[in-house]
């Protein structure tokens, strides 16, 4: 798995240019990314790159593979970022946020003039929510009041835990509820609208129409999809 994930990341790469600014991602398969982007750093393949991150994880990572970090207030406009992906649907629409970086990872990737996701092809499904449950960051105050609405969208809310039985907490502070639907998400644009309403509800891991491309590795290739026109 770590050497599909490892490929996707790899043909990802190809696409990075000296002078880029970049959205970095989170998560295991962009640990990758970030290691086989410091190589190239070192090795002086690229240069005068920047990285802006999406997570306090990825800073740190990006940090120790010496890449240069800096802000979205500073570059408000990325060339690429490059991201994992929790469900990957055939036509790019994604869930994201299992490493609960869901809201930074939003604000990058639509700053971002073009969006990479890498994934081992595990990822790839049908329809979203299937394998997926659906994370929604809220904020702590008040957060059971999200429980009944969300089941009456038809799934079983979880709120996440850390390691030591807390409320996990985002890098923004924030609660999360993993949405897990029977049977997947039936319209999942009707149901981000309603999320996206609803006061409390920071954001959420649908990520609609915002990938560009998706690197899907598997153990016999590797299969790029491009966003239908
Ligand atoms: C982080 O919040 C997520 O959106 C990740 O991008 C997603 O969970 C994929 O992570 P892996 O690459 O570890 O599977």
């Amino acid at each position: 798995m770590e050497e599909l994930k490892r490929k996707a990341a790899a043909q990802a790469l190809e696409e990075v240019r000296s002078g880029m600014i970049l959205g970095l991602g989170t998560g295991s398969t962009v640990a990758h990314f970030l290691d086989l982007l410091g190589r190239r750093l070192a090795d002086g393949e690229l240069t005068d790159i920047v990285g802006v991150p999406t997570s306090l994880r990825t800073e740190e990572a990006a940090g120790r593979a010496g890449i240069r970090l800096g802000t979205l207030t500073r570059y408000p406009e990325l060339d690429l970022a490059v991201d994992g992906a929790d469900e990957v649907s055939p036509t790019l629409d994604l869930i994201k946020g299992m490493g609960g970086a869901l809201l930074r990872e939003k604000m990058v990737a639509q700053a971002s003039r073009r969006f990479v996701v890498i994934a081992d092809s595990g990822k790839a499904v049908a329809r979203l929510g299937t394998v997926s449950p659906l994370p929604v960051e809220v904020v702590p105050w008040e957060w059971e009041c999200h429980l009944p609405f969300l089941r009456g969208q038809g799934c079983s809310p979880v709120l996440r835990s850390a390691p030591d039985g807390a409320p996990y907490r985002t890098d923004n502070g924030n609660f999360v509820l993993d949405c897990r639907f029977p049977e997947g998400i039936a319209d999942v644009e009707a149901l981000q609208g309603l999320l996206e309403s609803r006061a409390g509800v920071v954001e959420t891991g649908c990520f609609l129409g915002m990938a560009d491309a998706a690197v899907l590795a598997a153990s016999d290739g590797i299969t790029v999809l491009g966003r239908p026109a």
